[in-house]
C-alpha cells in the first residue's frame, strides 16, 4: 500500500500507528468483542475511552483542573455562534481580531447575539499578517476578545498571545492546537475542530474556564448550552465515538513521542526547512509576511497560474499530495501538522528545487 506524503489542510494526515489501531478496533474495541462503531456510548468500555481522552487532553495541553473539557459536534463553525450565545448577552460588546475568513465567520455569528466588532481587520491586504500588540485597542465595554490563532487559508499565525487589555480571551485554535505553544490557563475559552492536529472531522474540542461557565445564561436550547454538555460529560446525546477514540489515540501517540515540547520542536524544524527554500530564490512568492508566518500552513504563489497548476500536478505524480492552495489565496499551500514527518518536507523541498531548476 502506498500512502502519499499528505499536505492536506484538513482533514489531514494522522499518525500511521493511530490509523492501524483504528482499523483493528473497528472490529473489536479494546478486547470487548464489540466494534468501535457498534458499541454503546454508555458502555463501560467506551466510557473508559472518553475518560482517557479527557485525561490526555488535560495532560498534553496542560488544562487547569477547574476548566471543563468538552467533546462536541458541529465543527468549529458551530462554536462561532455557540461561544457568543453562551458568553455574550444581547446588547453587550465583544471585540474581534479579524485575520481571515474564519474570524470573519466568527464575528458574523457573534453579531447575532451582541455588539461584536472588528477592532483590527486585515481584509484590505488579503490577510498577509496578524496584528502586533499595540496595533488595536480593546473597548472598555468589551466582555471578551476573540482571535484565530492560526489562519489556515493564508498561512499566518500569532507567535504571541494577543494583548487583551485584561479582558478574557476566546480563541479558535482549530489549526494549531497541540502543534505550537499555547497557554490554556490564560484563555477563558478555546475551541478547535479536531481534523488537523487531533483526529478526524466531526469532533470539536472545547475548553472552558470557570469564568466562561459562569457566563452561561439559563434557558438555552440544550444542544447549544455548554452547561448541559458539561454536566453530562459530553454525553448529553450520542457523541462522535469514533472521533473521540481517534483523538485519544493521537494524544497517546503525542505522549509516546515527547509530548508538546517534541511536537513544537519538530514543527519548527519542518517549517524552517520549507521557508528556507521559499526564501532561497525569488521564484517562490510567499503570501505571509515574515513576522506572521505560520508553522502549520505554509502558503506561496508561483510566477503564473499555469506554473501553479503544473506544480500541483507534477507534485502529485511525485507522491506529494494536497498542495493546492485555498481558492481565496490561490497558489500552493503545504500543511505541516504534527503527524507529517520531516521526511515529507524534505521530499517536498527536493521536488521544489528540481521544479525551480526546470522552470525558473
Ligand atoms: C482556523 C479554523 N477555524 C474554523 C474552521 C472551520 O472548522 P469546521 O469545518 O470544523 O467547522 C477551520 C476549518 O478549516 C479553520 O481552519
Amino acid at each position: 500500500m502506498a500512502r502519499l506524503h499528505n499536505f492536506s489542510a484538513g482533514p489531514a494526515v494522522l499518525p500511521l500507528s493511530v490509523v492501524e489501531a483504528l482499523r483493528d478496533n473497528l472490529l473489536d474495541l479494546n478486547g470487548s468483542g464489540v466494534g468501535l462503531m457498534e458499541i454503546s456510548h454508555r458502555s463501560k468500555t467506551f466510557q473508559a475511552v472518553v475518560d482517557s481522552a479527557e485525561a490526555r487532553v488535560r495532560r498534553v495541553l496542560n488544562v487547569p483542573a477547574d476548566y471543563k473539557v468538552l467533546f462536541l459536534q458541529g465543527g468549529a463553525s458551530l462554536q462561532f455562534y455557540m461561544s457568543a450565545l453562551n458568553l455574550l448577552r444581547p446588547g453587550e460588546a465583544a471585540d474581534f481580531l479579524v485575520t481571515g475568513v474564519w474570524s470573519q465567520k466568527a464575528i458574523k455569528e457573534a453579531k447575532r447575539i451582541g455588539d461584536a466588532r472588528a477592532i483590527w481587520d486585515d481584509a484590505p491586504n488579503n490577510f498577509t499578517r496578524v496584528p502586533q500588540n499595540g496595533e488595536y485597542t480593546v473597548r472598555d465595554e468589551a466582555v471578551y476578545l476573540h482571535y484565530t490563532s492560526n489562519n489556515t487559508i493564508y498561512g499566518t499565525e500569532f507567535h504571541h498571545q494577543p494583548d487583551s487589555a485584561g479582558k478574557p480571551l476566546v480563541a479558535d485554535l482549530s489549526s494549531d492546537i497541540a502543534g505550537v505553544p499555547a497557554n490554556v490557563s490564560e484563555h477563558a475559552m478555546i475551541y478547535a475542530g479536531a481534523q488537523k492536529n487531533l483526529g478526524p472531522s466531526g469532533l470539536t474540542l472545547v475548553l472552558l474556564s470557570p469564568w466562561a461557565m459562569s457566563r452561561i445564561p439559563s434557558g438555552l436550547p440544550a444542544m447549544l448550552d455548554y452547561a448541559v454538555h458539561a454536566k453530562d460529560g459530553s454525553m448529553y446525546n450520542t457523541p462522535n465515538c469514533v472521533g473521540i477514540y481517534v483523538l485519544d489515540q493521537v494524544l497517546g501517540w503525542m505522549e509516546d513521542n515527547g509530548g508538546m515540547p517534541a511536537m513544537i520542536a519538530r514543527n519548527r524544524k519542518k517549517a524552517d526547512t520549507l521557508y528556507a527554500e521559499l526564501d532561497r530564490t525569488g521564484f517562490w512568492r510567499p503570501h505571509a509576511r515574515p513576522d506572521s508566518r505560520s508553522v502549520m500552513n505554509v502558503t506561496w504563489r508561483l510566477p503564473s497560474e499555469e506554473l501553479e497548476n503544473a506544480f500541483v500536478k507534477e507534485a502529485k505524480a511525485a507522491t506529494l499530495d494536497g498542495l493546492k492552495g485555498h481558492r481565496s489565496v490561490g497558489g500552493i499551500r503545504a500543511s505541516l501538522y504534527n503527524a507529517l514527518g520531516q521526511e515529507s518536507v524534505d521530499a517536498l523541498v527536493s521536488f521544489m528545487t528540481d521544479f525551480e531548476r526546470r522552470n525558473g
